[in-house]
């Protein structure tokens, strides 16, 4: 018996079968900025923050968007990622930050990719979370921080650390939207509840215009009944909320971030970054993206 081909309908179901919309290519942009700025945030450790900020920057960036990655978290790892060594650094964020006389054109730098810059940062930022708490208005130092470069850039994404410390509050503070990266594992709901109700604080004190872009399912693994699971639950608990758009498990993620290059330039045509170019679609469908 041959096995039935997939139906063109079949083929255009998301992992929680609804329909799969079409995600046109974006429209060339005419000019560019202000940036819209977007938080890459869960408290969970490992869940694909990074790898969702370099790869859905890349990504955006091969669409003539002009994207800046702001690397806010001390391990320095989407600086690497994009090929900046973080113990070279003579400025990173930390001294945007904390320093009134460093501006941020000072400390981005381009990288390889065409249209994508880095503000790296590395281990100094860990000084930052305790140093910052005696500041004035401490919730918007990077709010403040990247405004002067708002109007250069279509697309701002800001790496968070893993926590819901002071310096993720900066984050969401000078954020427009924040994207929720979410590990299809057991235990991955654990903890979206306290994430967004940090997130919904930060909207009523701080930052009124601020939105939850989307959750992503990541590492997801479609053999498996578990990772479907997952995003039922995540469907039943936040509904359009979820993305249509999944990021399944794949050990070329790791591979790229050794070459430092994202999964768009290290394997163009994977499956991985088949996944990041629609993510980047579908933001700009959803106005979530230039
Ligand atoms: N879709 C994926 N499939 C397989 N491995 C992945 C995937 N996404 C990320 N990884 C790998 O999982 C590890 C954690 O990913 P990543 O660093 O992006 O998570 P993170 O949320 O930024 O972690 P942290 O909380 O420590 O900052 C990395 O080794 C990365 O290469
Ligand atoms: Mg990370």
């Amino acid at each position: 018996m041959f096995a039935p081909a997939a139906t063109e309908a079949e083929e255009r179901r998301d992992a929680v079968g609804r329909e799969l919309p079409h995600f046109p290519d974006p429209a060339p942009l005419a000019g560019h900025g202000p940036a819209r700025i977007i938080a890459m945030c869960n408290q969970k450790g490992g869940v694909g923050k990074t790898t969702t900020t370099i790869n859905l920057g890349a990504a955006l960036a091969e669409y003539g968007r002009r994207v800046l990655l702001v690397d806010f978290d001390p391990q320095g790892a989407a600086s690497v990622g994009v090929g900046v060594n973080p113990h070279e650094l003579e400025l990173s964020v930390y001294n945007l930050i904390m320093e009134r006389t460093v501006q941020a054109t000072d400390v981005i730098r381009e990288t390889t990719i065409e249209n994508l810059d880095v503000l790296p940062a590395n281990i100094d930022l860990s000084a930052a979370e305790v140093q910052l708490v005696g500041e004035v208005a401490r919730e918007s130092v990077l709010a403040r921080a990247l405004r002067p470069v708002l109007d250069r850039y279509d697309v701002i994404l800001v790496d968070c650390q893993p926590s819901l410390g002071l310096l993720t509050v900066n984050a969401l503070t000078a954020a427009h939207g924040v994207l929720i990266p979410l590990e299809c594992e057991f235990f991955a709901l654990r903890g979206v509840a306290l994430l967004v109700e940090t997130i919904e604080k930060v909207r009523d004190r701080l930052n009124p215009g601020l939105e939850i872009d989307g959750i992503l399912p990541t590492m997801y693994d479609s053999r498996t009944l578990h990772s479907r699971e997952v995003v039922a639950r995540v469907h039943e608990a936040f509904g359009s909320t979820l993305l249509h758009t999944v990021i399944g498990r794949t050990v070329k993620f790791p591979d790229a971030s050794v070459a430092a290059e994202p999964i768009t330039a290290y394997a163009p045509n994977h499956p991985g970054a088949v996944a990041y170019r629609q993510l980047a679609r579908e933001l700009v469908a959803r106005g979530d993206a230039a």
